[in-house]
C-alpha cells in the first residue's frame, strides 16, 4: 500500500512536471490553469497525507519557507570566464583570424552565433540527475549560492528529463545561462512598484540580479523570472560540440533559446549577427549582442582562454539604442563631495527596456560644447551604464522656448554660494553640513563595495535624515538605541529594522580597507584604500602620518596624499572615526598568523596572464590570505606565480631556484 501511494504521489509529479514543460519551456500548455491547479492541489494533499514521501525535487517544494540568511560562496569547479566584446565588422574578423592562427593550419572552423541574453548569468549544479545548487557567477572563480531563490523558477528542472537514456555521462555537470526578466513583466512589475510607492528598477537586467538577491523566497516566487541555458560544463564528460550540446541541454528539459545558428564561415557568422540585430526589437526579452562561439569543443580546449576570456567565444555587441525627446528642464543635483552636476529632466521616454526621465550631463563645460538648452529636443543614448546620456541637440527642432542653463550661484539644496575650483570644471557647495552632501556621504558609506549594509539604501536615507535620525555615518550605528521609533515610521515594520539592525551590525566585519574606503576620502577609491590598509596597517599610524610618507605608497600620488591629509587634520573627521572605533568597526588590518594558510606570510610575484582573473585581482586574492605582492622578483620572493607568455621575472625566478606556481596550481592553493 505504502508502495503504492509512493507510485501514484511520483506518477502526480511527473505530470506535473510534464505539464511545467509544457507551458513554462515550450509555451504550448495542453490543459487549462483549472485541471493543472487540480493536479497540484491532489499532490499537496497526498503530500500532507504522507509528509514522509516529500522529496525536494517535487513539484511542490519549488518556494522555500525560509528566509536566506546569507547567500553563501560557492567555488566554481570551473571558473565562469566573461566575453571579451567586439564593436563592428572588422574586429569580428580579428578573432576569427586569431582562432585559425592559434588552431593547426588549414582546421576548418565553424561558429555557433547565439543571442546575447542581457540578464545575470548562473550556474546550475545537477546531480545524479536532480538539482543540487544554483550559483551567480561572481568574480568567475567564487559566486554566490542561490539555490533556493533559483529554485522558483518553473522553467528550471529540479529534476531532468530523460536523465538516464543519454551515452554521456551526467552525474554531475553544469548548465550555465541566463536568468532573465521578459520586457513585458519587468514592466508590469514597475508599474505595480510605482502603484506601491517603491523604487523602480533600471531595466530588465536589473530587476532580475536584484530578486535574485531578495532573503524571502515567497517574494522571489511572485516576481516572474525566466532562464535560457547555453552551456554545458562537466569535468566528467568530453563533449563534441558546442551545437550538441545546445540539443542536449533541450532533450534535458532545459529551456534554450531557439534563435542560435551553425555557420560556417565568417560571412554567415556576420548575416547571423545582423539577423539577430534586426530582430531585436521583436523578442520578448532584452539581449544586448550576438555571441560567436567555436562549435568544436576540442578546438575550444586548444584556444583556451587568457585573461577572464575564452579565446574560443566572443561578444558582438550592438550598438547603443536611441530615442528622440524633450529636456523639460535641467537640474542641479549635489554631490557627497559637494560637486555640483546638472541633470537633464526628460520628458519620459522608453529605451531598451526602461522609460527614462532623466539624464546626465556631467559638467557644464559640456553643456556649452553641445549647447544644450532647456526645450530642446535631444537624443539620448543608454551605453554600458544605467545613467542615460544625451548625445546631441536636433538643432531644427530648437524652438523659441529654448534656454540655455546657466549654474546657479548658490547650492539648490543648501542655499550657500558655490566655489569653482580653477583647474576643474565642476561647481562645488563647500557646506559640509548641506542635507545633500550629508546623504551622499552616508550613501556611500552604507554602499555595496563599502560597508554593504543591505536595505540602508538612497529612499531609507533620505527619510532618515530627515526625521534627524542621521546627520553623520557614525549615527548609523546609534540607531538600535531608537528601534521604537523607526518601528513607528510609517512603511517601515518591526520585521524590516530588524533585517535593518542585524544588516548594520553584519557591517562591523567589514575589513579595515573597507572602513577606508567607507570614510569617503576624497579620491580614495576602493583600490587607494586597499593600498593605504595594506601599507599603514592602523587608522593611528595613517593619521599621523606626513603627507611625504603618504605619497611615497605604491601608486598613491600627490592628490590622494593631499586628501588624505586634509580628511584626518578635521576634528570633527577624528571625532566621527573615534566614535566608529568604540562601535567595533574595523581600524587594523588583519595580519594572518603564520601558518593560517599556504599563502600567510609569503611573498608572491606575479606575471604572465592568468585566465581567471586579472593580475590586479589575483593580487588581492594574495593579500586577503595573509601574502604579500611584490613587483619584480628577487631572493626574498616566495613563489612565482607565472600565467601564458610570462617573461623575464619567470627567467629570473627559474634562475635564483625561486618555486614557480602556474595557473592551475595556484588556483588549487586558493581553494584550499
Ligand atoms: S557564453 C565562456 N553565451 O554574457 C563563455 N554568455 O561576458 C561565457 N551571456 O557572463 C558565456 N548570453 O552572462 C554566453 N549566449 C550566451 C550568452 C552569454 C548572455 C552573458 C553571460 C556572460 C556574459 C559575457
Amino acid at each position: 500500500m505504502a508502495n503504492q501511494i509512493e507510485k501514484n504521489i511520483e506518477e502526480l509529479r511527473d505530470l506535473i512536471r510534464e505539464h511545467d514543460y509544457k507551458y513554462y519551456v515550450l509555451a504550448e500548455p495542453v490543459i487549462s490553469d483549472e485541471d493543472y491547479d487540480r493536479l497540484v492541489k491532489e499532490l499537496e494533499r497526498l503530500e500532507a497525507e504522507n509528509p514522509g514521501l516529500i522529496t525536494p525535487d517535487s513539484p511542490t517544494q519549488r518556494v522555500g519557507k525560509d528566509l536566506t540568511k546569507e547567500f553563501k560562496p560557492v567555488t566554481h569547479k570551473v571558473p565562469m570566464l566573461s566575453l571579451a566584446n567586439t564593436y563592428n565588422e572588422e574586429e569580428l574578423y580579428d578573432f576569427d583570424r586569431r582562432v585559425r592562427n592559434t588552431l593547426p593550419p588549414g582546421e576548418a572552423v565553424e561558429y555557433v552565433v547565439e543571442p546575447k541574453i542581457d540578464g545575470a548569468s548562473v550556474s546550475l549544479n545537477y546531480v545524479d540527475g536532480y538539482l543540487k545548487t544554483a550559483a551567480t557567477r561572481g568574480d568567475g572563480v567564487v559566486g554566490e549560492e542561490i539555490t533556493v531563490n533559483t529554485k522558483t523558477i518553473k522553467s528550471v528542472p529540479l529534476k531532468l528529463k530523460n536523465y538516464k537514456s543519454f551515452k554521456k555521462s551526467l552525474n554531475d555537470f553544469e548548465a550555465r545561462g541566463e536568468i532573465f526578466m521578459k520586457i513585458k513583466d519587468f514592466k508590469q512589475l514597475n508599474k505595480e512598484r510605482e502603484e506601491q510607492g517603491e523604487k523602480l528598477f533600471a531595466n530588465p537586467r536589473n530587476s532580475a540580479a536584484g530578486t535574485l538577491k531578495i532573503q524571502d523566497p515567497q517574494i522571489v516566487a511572485k516576481r516572474p523570472l525566466n532562464i535560457f541555458l547555453y552551456m554545458l560544463v562537466s569535468t566528467e564528460e568530453e563533449f563534441i560540440t558546442q551545437m550538441e550540446n545546445l540539443e542536449l541541454l533541450k532533450k534535458l528539459g532545459f529551456n534554450v533559446n531557439k534563435e542560435y545558428e551553425l555557420c560556417r564561415n565568417m560571412d554567415e557568422v556576420l548575416r547571423s549577427c545582423r539577423r539577430l540585430e534586426a530582430k531585436r526589437e521583436s523578442l520578448e526579452y532584452e539581449i544586448d549582442g550576438a555571441v560567436i562561439k567555436v562549435n568544436s569543443i576540442r578546438q575550444q580546449k586548444l584556444l583556451g582562454s587568457i585573461a577572464k576570456s575564452p579565446r574560443w567565444a566572443v561578444a558582438f555587441k550592438f550598438k547603443a539604442k536611441q530615442a528622440f525627446t524633450k529636456i523639460n528642464k535641467i537640474t542641479w543635483q549635489v554631490g557627497r563631495t559637494g560637486a555640483v552636476t546638472p541633470v537633464a529632466e526628460l520628458e519620459p521616454v522608453f529605451l531598451s527596456g526602461s522609460t527614462l526621465s532623466r539624464a546626465t550631463l556631467h559638467n557644464y563645460d559640456e553643456i556649452k560644447r553641445k549647447d544644450i538648452r532647456e526645450g530642446d529636443t535631444v537624443v539620448i543614448e543608454k551605453g554600458g551604464d544605467v545613467i542615460p546620456k544625451v548625445v546631441s541637440v536636433v538643432e531644427i527642432e530648437r524652438g523659441k522656448n529654448s534656454r540655455p542653463a546657466k549654474p546657479p550661484d548658490n547650492c539648490p539644496v543648501c542655499g550657500s554660494p558655490l566655489f569653482k575650483p580653477e583647474n576643474e570644471v565642476a561647481y562645488y557647495c563647500e557646506n559640509t553640513e548641506c542635507p545633500a552632501q550629508i546623504k551622499g556621504r552616508i550613501e556611500h558609506f552604507a554602499a555595496r563595495g563599502a560597508m554593504d549594509i543591505e536595505g540602508l539604501g538612497e529612499a531609507l536615507i533620505d527619510l532618515f535624515v530627515e526625521r534627524g535620525f542621521l546627520n553623520t555615518y557614525a549615527d548609523i550605528y546609534d540607531l538600535k538605541d531608537r528601534r521604537e521609533e523607526l518601528v513607528a515610521v510609517e512603511r517601515l515594520g518591526n520585521k524590516s529594522i530588524d533585517n535593518l539592525l542585524a544588516a548594520i551590525e553584519d557591517s562591523k566585519k567589514q575589513p579595515f580597507s573597507k572602513v577606508l574606503f567607507a570614510l569617503g576620502i576624497r579620491y580614495v577609491g576602493a583600490g587607494a584604500a586597499r593600498k593605504l590598509a595594506d601599507h599603514f596597517l592602523t587608522i593611528d599610524k595613517m593619521i599621523t602620518a606626513g603627507e611625504d610618507e603618504i605619497s611615497k605608497v605604491h601608486e598613491i600620488g600627490p592628490s590622494i596624499s593631499g586628501s588624505v591629509k586634509k580628511f584626518f587634520s578635521s576634528k570633527a573627521n577624528l571625532n566621527i572615526i573615534q566614535r566608529l572605533k568604540e562601535h567595533g568597526l574595523n581600524f587594523k588590518s588583519e595580519v594572518k598568523k603564520a601558518g593560517d594558510n599556504f599563502f600567510t606570510g609569503k611573498t608572491f610575484v606575479l606575471t604572465g596572464s592568468l585566465s581567471t582573473f586579472s593580475r590586479e585581482e589575483a593580487g588581492e586574492k594574495i593579500i586577503a590570505l595573509g601574502g604579500k605582492v611584490a613587483s619584480g622578483v628577487s631572493k626574498k620572493t616566495d613563489y612565482v606565480v607565472a600565467g601564458e607568455n610570462a617573461g623575464s621575472k619567470l627567467d629570473k625566478a627559474e634562475s635564483l631556484g625561486i618555486k614557480i606556481l602556474n595557473e592551475e596550481e595556484f588556483l588549487k592553493h586558493l581553494k584550499e
